[in-house]
């Protein structure tokens, strides 16, 4: 976040200039930030002296545009559905370097990647292994794949992002037997070229001790299955600062400690070091996106509280109603001076708990003013819905003082091109 004389600038634009060009509510991204946390976890890996990947989780926030840097970033991204392998081939990205993950991909979204020739599949589970096999076999093709394991670690996050523990929709399970079964299973196939295993334990950590337990038990899960790994993908979940409160750890060491781990435990097990995989999404876009809303009505309860209302909400930013997400707000243009009050910032939705914050302090405000939450930049977007049909915000991405917009306000006629009258059949 930059800040001159008081004002808010992202990318070197001021927020207020941001918000007079395109609207609000509008996501704003700092694609100069962004580039410079992947540059920062690439210096990270390159001082470990081992080979690796970081592919990117599309689902923090997929659009055209993002996969354009990420592309100038020569960084690999990761997809969980049709959509956002639709969206990753639209912004022509090298779809060798392309992922497919998740627990229900259907032979649709599965046959589409294939045509796209997109790099890794990561086999989920028993249903897959076997659709995967017979569409290959059709075809007469093989397939690069990682095997997705439920590893049995608990991530110590909110439950609805914490998915490594056993109970978890997510992956063969380890303990049981079954990850060995679908082991042998892909072993057996000639169509599917196992380059090694994948776990994602959990989103929005704030310890490494789960990353240390995942890459020992990755690395001595293959040497026990006298399995040569070519690649131990230990998925996503760095942690962000949303808030003051939050302190968390920085990527760089929970990269250096997933190599160290890595190195350690491949002596341990006598096996040859592996390439390391990592999948953020969060730790990637989300520092780096902003949400600008205008302040429109105010409610003072005597004794109670204040309600400051926005023409924003749950249907830009889910992320408080589902998870209890805490974030941080700003005035766009007083953003250092001293607080005179503390507000809650309620969202337009007819709903009660449409509350952005639920206790923020801010300077005087007044109607029309802009207000910057902070830190919006994964998941907001990318879960921004039409309820109440309000039309999702524009996307503007600002880097070097220019402003671009990179997805277009939605309009009315968006939001209702799909729908097709009904006729009541007579009495
Ligand atoms: N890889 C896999 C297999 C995942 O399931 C996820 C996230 C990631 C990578 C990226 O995790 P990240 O680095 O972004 O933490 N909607 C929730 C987050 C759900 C994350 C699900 N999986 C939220 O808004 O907090």
């Amino acid at each position: 976040m930059q800040i001159k004389n008081n004002q808010l600038y992202i990318g070197g634009v001021s927020a207020d200039q941001i918000a007079q060009q395109f609207g609000t509510p509008v996501y704003v991204y700092d694609v100069g930030q962004i580039r410079s946390i992947i540059s920062d976890m690439k210096e990270a890996f390159d001082a470990e002296k081992l080979n690796y990947q970081i592919s990117y989780a599309s689902k923090a926030f997929s659009t055209v545009a993002i996969y354009d840097v990420l592309k100038h970033e020569i960084i690999h991204c990761d997809a969980v559905s049709g959509g956002e392998i639709a969206t990753i081939a639209k912004a022509g990205f090298p779809m060798k370097n392309v992922s497919f993950n998740g627990n229900n991909k259907s032979a649709d979204e599965l046959m589409m990647a294939i045509d796209y020739k997109i790099g890794t599949i990561i086999v989920d589970n028993f249903h897959e292994l076997d659709l995967l096999n017979e569409i290959l076999s059709e075809r007469k093709i093989s397939q690069n794949v990682l095997m997705r394991i439920s590893p049995g670690i608990s991530a110590h996050t909110h439950k609805f992002i914490s998915t490594g523990q056993q109970d978890s929709k997510f992956g063969f399970d380890l303990a049981s037997g079954q990850a060995k079964k679908a082991f042998d299973k892909i072993q057996a196939s000639e169509y599917l070229n196992l380059l090694g295993l994948h776990a994602h334990i959990g989103s929005q950590i704030f310890e490494s001790s789960g990353y240390s337990k995942l890459v020992d038990l990755l690395i001595k899960t293959a040497s026990k299955w006298h399995f040569q790994a070519e690649i131990i993908d230990v998925g996503g979940g760095f942690g962000i600062k949303y808030t003051d409160a939050d302190d968390p750890i920085p990527n760089a060491e929970f990269i250096h400690l997933i190599c160290q781990t890595a190195k350690a435990s491949s002596r341990k097990y006598h096996a040859k070091l592996p390439e390391i995989w990592v999948e953020p999404g969060r730790s990637i876009v989300g520092p780096a996106g902003y949400s600008l809303y205008t302040i429109g009505g105010r409610k003072d309860i005597p004794g109670i509280r204040s309600y400051l209302s926005v023409d924003g909400g749950m249907g830009d930013n889910i992320r408080p109603a589902l998870y209890q997400a805490e974030y941080k707000a700003v005035l766009v243009d007083q953003v250092d001076l001293p607080s005179e009050q503390v507000v809650r910032i309620a969202g337009k939705y007819c709903e009660s708990g449409d509350v952005l914050i639920q206790k923020q302090e801010l300077p005087k405000t007044y109607p029309g003013d802009l207000l910057a939450v902070l830190a919006t930049g994964a998941y907001g977007y990318s879960m921004a819905s039409n309820y109440n049909r309000n039309p999702r915000p524009a996307v503007v991405f600002a880097e070097k003082g220019k402003a671009k917009l990179v997805v277009k306000r939605e309009t009315y006629e968006d939001i209702t091109h799909l729908d097709l009258n009904y006729e009541v059949e007579n009495d």
